[in-house]
C-alpha cells in the first residue's frame, strides 16, 4: 500500500541514527510483544489492546521509530470516521532506553500536523489511572484531563472501557 511521506514540523529533530516511517501489519508483532515491557506490566495482555486491525487500517496517520537496535517508539491513532474534526491517538510508546529525549514529544507534534492539515481542531486520548507517567505526559503536551470520578486522587471516567476500566480522558484543541 502506498502511505503518505511523513514530514517532521519545521521546529522538530530526531536524533542521529533514528528513522521514521509508516507501519507495516508485519510490524504488529514486534509492537505487540514490546508493549507489556514497555508499559512496564510484564506478563499481562495489555497487548491485546492494540490489535492488527490497527496496523491494517491506521497505517497512514501512524508511526513507528527504528534505531539500530530495532523498534525504538511508535505512535498509532488516527483521524475519526464518525466525528470529522477530531483525531485519536490510540496507543503511544517509546523504548525505556531512549525516553525523556523528546522522542513521544516528537511524535505527538507530527500527528498534531498532520491532523490539522487534514482538517481536524482536536485530538483525544485517554490512559489508565494507574498510569502516571502517561498522565504527566499529556499534561505537558498541553492536553485537558478529565473525569467523573476521583480515583486515589486522579480524575477519570469510571467504567470507561468496560466494569473497573476507568480511564482518564486527555483532550487538546488545535
Ligand atoms: C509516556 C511516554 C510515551 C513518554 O515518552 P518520552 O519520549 O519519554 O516523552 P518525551 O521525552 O517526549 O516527554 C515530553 C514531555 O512529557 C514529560 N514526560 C514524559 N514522561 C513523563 C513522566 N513519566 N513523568 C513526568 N513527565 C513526563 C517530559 O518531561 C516532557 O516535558 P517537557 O517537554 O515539558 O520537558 C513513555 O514514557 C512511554 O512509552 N511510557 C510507557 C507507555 C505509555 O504509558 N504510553 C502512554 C499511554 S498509551
Amino acid at each position: 500500500m502506498l502511505q503518505p511521506p511523513i514530514q517532521l514540523p519545521p521546529d522538530a529533530e530526531l536524533p542521529a541514527g533514528i528513522t521514521l516511517r509508516r507501519p507495516r501489519v508485519a510490524d504488529h508483532p514486534v509492537v505487540a510483544g514490546a508493549i507489556p515491557d514497555w508499559w512496564g506490566m510484564p506478563g499481562t495482555s495489555i497487548h491485546l489492546l492494540l490489535p492488527p486491525l490497527f496496523f491494517q487500517h491506521f497505517s497512514d496517520t501512524s508511526f513507528v521509530v527504528e534505531d539500530a537496535d530495532g523498534m525504538a517508539a511508535f505512535l498509532i491513532g488516527f483521524h475519526s470516521h464518525a466525528q470529522p474534526g477530531v483525531a485519536y491517538i490510540h496507543f503511544v510508546g517509546v523504548r525505556p532506553d531512549l525516553r525523556n529525549a523528546g522522542l513521544a514529544r516528537t511524535l505527538y507534534e507530527t500527528f498534531f500536523e498532520e491532523a490539522r492539515g487534514a482538517g481536524c481542531h482536536r485530538v483525544d486520548a485517554i490512559t489508565g489511572v494507574p498510569n502516571r507517567g502517561s498522565q504527566a505526559f499529556h499534561a505537558a503536551l498541553g492536553f485537558e484531563a478529565s473525569g467523573d470520578t476521583d480515583f486515589d486522587g486522579v480524575r477519570a471516567w469510571r467504567d470507561n472501557d468496560g466494569p473497573g476500566e476507568h480511564r482518564v480522558a486527555f483532550s487538546r484543541a488545535f
